[in-house]
Formats: C-alpha cells, structure tokens, sequence
C-alpha cells in the first residue's frame, strides 16, 4: 500500500490550480443515467472515486470515456440502454454515492436494485432520507437482505418532500429522480451546497426544468426526456480550503487558481480571524502566511454556507499549533474526530467530547508515523506534517488518492518536502 512521507519544516511559494469537484462529478456522472444521449463532462477530476464510479456506470450500461479535451480532463458517458438494474453490495459498499444511482435507474427504467451502502468510519450515515424522499415521488420501496428493490412502473409522479433536517445526497437524489417525474415536485429543507446547483445546472443543460437549486426550496417541473449536454464541473471547495490551510500551517504565499473564493467564505473568514491573510482574486484566492504565531479561534461545522464537516480534520491540523484553546464542533457526522489521536501521535494536544473537541495549541509538533481513516482525515495529517519537525509517513493513502488529484505533485511543485513511496494493491474504501 502507498505511503507518503513530508518532511515538515519548508514553507510553500507558487500557484495551485484546483481540479473539478469531486462530489459534483460523481454525481453528475450518475445524471448520465437519465439520457440515451452523450454527457460531456468537462473540467473532471481524475480520482479513485470517479473511476471507481465509472466502472459500476459501465456495468449499468453505459460507455464511459475518459479523455483530454481543450480545456482539460473530460469524460463522456452515453447509455444508450440500461442493461442491469442491479447496483451489488460490494461496488455500493466501497464508495457511498454510488448508491445514488438507484434515482436515476428508477426514473429512466422504472426499476431497481441497490445495495444499502452500510456505515463508514465518519458515522452511521442512514439514507433513510433517500428512500422516503423516492416514496414521496411515487416508488414501491421494498428492503430485503440487505438491497432496495424500488419500482416505478408507471413512472415517478411529482411530490412535495420536506426534508426534517439538510442532507446533500437525499437533496440530490430526489432531484436525479424527481425531472422525469409527472408533474411538479417541490423540494423544501433541501440543501444549498454549490455542488446541488451545479448538478441542476447540468440537469437544465440535458432539458430539466429545475428552479432555485442552491436555494432551501427547489421545483421542478417534470419533462418527458432528457437528452446529451456539455457541461463543465465547478471547482473543488473543499480541495481549494484544504491547500489554503496547508499553506496557512506551512507559512508562505500560495496562489489558488481555477476555483472560487466565494465556495470557502465560511473558511477565510475564519482563518483571517486566526491571523491568516487572504486575498481573494476572480480566479480563485491568495493565501499568506510570514510566520508568528495563529491565534486559536473556535468553529462549528453547519450546513452550506457554514463551515464545511470536509474541511473540519485540516482546520484542527491548523489550530494544533495555535496559541490557546480552539473548540471545534462537529454537527454533521457523529464520528468525524478519528484523525484527533492521529494528530495526537505527533505531539497535538486535542481532548474529544461527544461532538466537540477542545484543541490546546502546542510549540511544536514532531514527525511520527500516522495512519489515515477516511479522506478528510488523511490529509489532515498531510497538512500537520508538513509543520511537524522531522518526517511524517502518512499510511493507507488510497483514502487520499479518492478525494485528491495528484496530491504530492501539487504540493511540491510549491516546495513542500512531500513524496509518494510505491507499495500495491491498495483497495479502494469509503
Ligand atoms: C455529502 O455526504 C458529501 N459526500 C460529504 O463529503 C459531505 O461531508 C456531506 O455531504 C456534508 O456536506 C458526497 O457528496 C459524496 P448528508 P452525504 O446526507 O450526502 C444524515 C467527503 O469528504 N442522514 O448531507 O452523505 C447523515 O448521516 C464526503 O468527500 C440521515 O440521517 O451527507 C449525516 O449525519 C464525506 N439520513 C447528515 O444527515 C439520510 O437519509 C448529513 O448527511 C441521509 C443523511
């Protein structure tokens, strides 16, 4: 299995430019479902979840085409046909949105049988929320040993759900499920994350007729069909804040390029509050650090445009080495501290209660081996390595590989003492 080693101690100077969302693509990729016609993905992350996800498309039905366009990696997905409605446990178990294909099986097909994906490291993570929302618009949901068998004979029908609490991937699965739905579907309570107005914009590109996504109330008006579009993937929010924080643990001046200040305000504002200096561009934001000491600050992880859970484990990194006490609080996922006795392993001072954790800052933090647990928390000690005394060897880095395109390159090509060490057969994990 992979490793990566950083030698913490040399402060990062250039530009990094930020590749397409990961957790748009997946999904817009599961769009493609809903056509017989070609979806042209553009500005695509090239990552384990994206090819993973194109493997279980391909079984699906559809062809999926990676290749260099104009303006970077593209990919075309057609499914001229379903072929199989079936989406196993061991394809849904290794990556959780890949049960976000049942929506679009169900509305081009009318039938379905996914795995339930299970828990993950970070939680329980139910998808409750999913299924009912897909009984709102009409579907028979049955569970048994383990699989959702959903049915829609005659087609979905629109509805009004209210979700009781925000979540992404039962927002987005109600829309995949609800634009070839009959009539009209109101979404309320749904989430705001820029991930879901570009999976509706998408949606429009292919024909759907989706208003006020990115917004707490979505409609949509049903349409018979969809057809092939050209869209390009909004950039990485929680890539851009991860390589701000890096270079705000690291010190330096880094510029983020092809991505968007606004995604990460939440973010900025706090790390300027810490001592950091931001300055945002039209392309994306300047990150400043000349040394001195950050100042501890407290977060609490909300819905959009809240404070991002995905950028929780890089934050606590920063505070580490920050003077006084950071209370971090975590909202969303019951178990997103696992990377705390990671970050402990070199030198941090971090206690963990329920959903909070106080972070007491240290002087200095020193080289260990660390091990990751899920994406977020693998590079959390990527970016503590890289201020940590001596070497940190990072385990288990497929998580990283899932989430971050050509991590090591990246960083290096901005100075950081950071390299891959080969081994094999890493598995793929949620
Ligand atoms: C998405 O997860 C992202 N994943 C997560 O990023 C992100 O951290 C999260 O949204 C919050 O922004 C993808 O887009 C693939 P939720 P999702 O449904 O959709 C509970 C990463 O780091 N819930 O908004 O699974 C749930 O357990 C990943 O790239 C139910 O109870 O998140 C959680 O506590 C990790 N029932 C809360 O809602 C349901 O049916 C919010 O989850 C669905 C969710």
């Amino acid at each position: 299995m992979d490793r990566i080693a950083i030698t913490g101690g040399a402060r990062l100077k250039g530009e990094i430019p930020i590749s397409g969302a990961k957790n748009s693509a997946i999904k817009l990729m599961a769009a493609s479902l809903l056509t017989d016609e070609p979806l042209r993905l553009t500005n695509m992350p090239r990552l384990a979840d994206t090819r993973f996800l194109g493997r279980l498309l391909r079984r699906l039905g559809a062809e999926v085409v990676e290749r260099e366009g104009e303006d970077g990696p593209e990919t075309l997905l057609t499914t001229r046909e379903i072929v199989s409605g079936f989406a196993p446990y061991d394809l849904v178990r290794q990556m959780r949105a890949s049960f976000n294909v049942l929506g679009p099986l169900l509305a081009r097909s009318g039938q379905a049988k996914v795995s339930l994906p299970g828990g993950c490291t970070i939680g329980a993570r139910p998808v409750d929320l999913h299924l009912k929302a897909l009984e709102a618009l009409g579907a028979r949901i049955d569970l048994h040993e383990g699989y959702v068998y959903a049915q829609a004979p005659r087609g979905l029908t629109g509805g009004r759900i209210e979700f009781p609490f925000v979540s992404v991937g039962a927002t987005e699965h109600a829309l995949l499920a609800a634009v070839l739905a009959k009539g009209e579907t109101v979404l309320e309570n749904a989430a705001a994350e820029p991930e879901m107005a570009d999976l509706a914009a998408c949606l429009n590109a292919m024909g759907a007729r989706v208003e006020g996504a990115g917004g707490k109330t979505i409609r949509v008006q049903g349409v018979d069909r969809l057809g092939g579009a050209t869209h390009s993937v909004i950039p990485d929010r929680i890539e851009t804040g991860t390589y701000a924080l890096a270079v705000a643990m690291a010190g330096g001046e880094v510029r983020l390029t092809r991505t968007r200040s606004d995604f990460v305000a939440a973010l900025t504002a706090k790390m300027r509050e810490a001592g950091v200096e931001v300055v945002e561009h039209d392309d994306g934001l300047t990150v400043r650090r000349d040394g001195g000491r950050l100042t501890a600050v407290e977060i609490e992880t909300d819905p959009y445009p809240g404070f991002a859970t995905g950028l929780q484990a890089q934050f606590m990194a920063l505070m580490t080495l920050a003077k006084g006490e950071s209370v971090i609080k975590e909202t969303i996922f019951e178990n997103r501290f696992m990377h705390a006795p990671e970050l402990g392993r070199l030198g941090a001072d971090i206690s963990v209660h329920g959903g909070e954790a106080r972070v007491r800052g240290v002087d200095k933090l020193d080289g260990a081996q660390v091990m990751a647990t899920d994406l977020r928390a693998s590079v959390s000690l990527v970016i503590a390595g890289l201020a940590a005394q001596g070497e940190t060897m990072v385990n288990r880095v497929y998580h990283l590989d899932r989430g971050f395109e050509r991590l090591e390159e990246k960083l290096g090509a901005c100075g950081a003492q950071i390299r891959r060490l080969k081994g094999d057969g890493e598995p793929v994990e949620d």
